[in-house]
């Protein structure tokens, strides 16, 4: 494991991944926030106002770590543009982007937070997955040494890994999510108050502590129970929900051979 006396971090954007990590950055003892490095006139205000910022990519800091947190097909980009010392790493924090991408300098790698981060939600770092790589031994050990101080929970993955652990975080997150707001608006145009969805969301997620996905599966589909699911579609008729109603269901009852 690598030891640093305080370990320098830049940050290179102003989005949700940059705030999160900058307040974490903050928290932590051994790490200095240099700077963050956005494209607006001022640091916005969502952010520590002690924070220095510059909009100047060819005037950053000398850091020991430059971490690109923006859009993933802007990254290659930044990283052609931004000129950091050999001795310093240059990391993306993205799911889906190859390490690759990063190449055109000497040391860089990835370190990846397995989480979902909006502004106005704060997170406990501790018991995130960092997933990290590195373009070297000496890069990664750094990188983890950098990841084991804001989670108790990082691994190593290729980028070829840590592609297939977005694809399921976008099932297990963003698809569920999506699952919601279709739900709330069936509630809605029926006048009835989403919040009546609040402890079944939770208790959804709370079961798999306990038990598998598919031994927490249960509904009419698993029952194949089709007196119900056509009751379903009928009142699904016009709200262009039907088709996901039925890929799903008929996902879910083919389930029902496996268990
Ligand atoms: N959100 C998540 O839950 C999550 C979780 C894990 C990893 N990630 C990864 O973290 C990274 C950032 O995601 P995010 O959710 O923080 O995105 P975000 O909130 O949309 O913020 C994107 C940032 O990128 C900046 N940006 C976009 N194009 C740019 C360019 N050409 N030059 C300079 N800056 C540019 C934006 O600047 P402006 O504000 O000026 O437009 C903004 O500051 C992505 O690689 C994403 O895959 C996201």
């Amino acid at each position: 494991m690598y030891f640093y006396k305080v370990i320098n971090i830049t940050i290179v954007g102003t989005g949700n991944v940059a705030f999160h990590l900058s307040e974490i950055f903050l928290e932590r003892e051994g790490i200095n926030l240099m700077e963050i490095c956005g494209r607006k006139n001022n640091l916005p205000s969502y952010f520590n106002d002690k924070i220095n910022y510059s909009n100047n990519l060819s005037k950053l800091e000398k850091s020991d770590f430059y971490l690109i947190c923006i859009d993933d097909d802007q990254i290659e980009n930044i990283s052609k543009n931004i000129k950091i010392d050999k001795h310093s790493i240059i990391l993306h924090c993205s799911g889906s982007t190859s390490i690759n991408v990063l190449s055109n300098n000497f040391s860089y790698g990835v370190l990846y937070p397995l989480q979902t981060f909006s502004i106005n939600k704060s997170v406990n770092f501790n018991d995130i997955p960092i997933i990290v790589e590195g373009n070297s031994i000496e890069s990664l050990n750094k990188i983890k040494t950098l990841g084991l101080m804001i989670s108790d929970n990082v691994l190593k993955a290729s980028s070829k890994q840590r592609l297939a652990i977005h694809v399921s975080a976008v099932f297990t997150n963003n698809f569920t999510n999506y699952m919601r707001i279709v739900a709330d608006e069936i509630l809605k145009s029926n006048e009835i108050d989403t919040d009546i969805l609040n402890p079944l969301t939770l208790e959804t997620s709370n079961k798999l502590k306990y038990l598998s996905s598919k031994d927490a599966q249960t509904g009419p589909a698993l029952r194949n129970d089709l007196k119900t699911i056509k009751k379903h579609l009928n009142l699904l008729k016009g709200t262009g929900y039907e088709e996901i109603y039925k890929t799903i269901s008929s996902k879910i009852t083919k389930l029902n051979n496996e268990l």
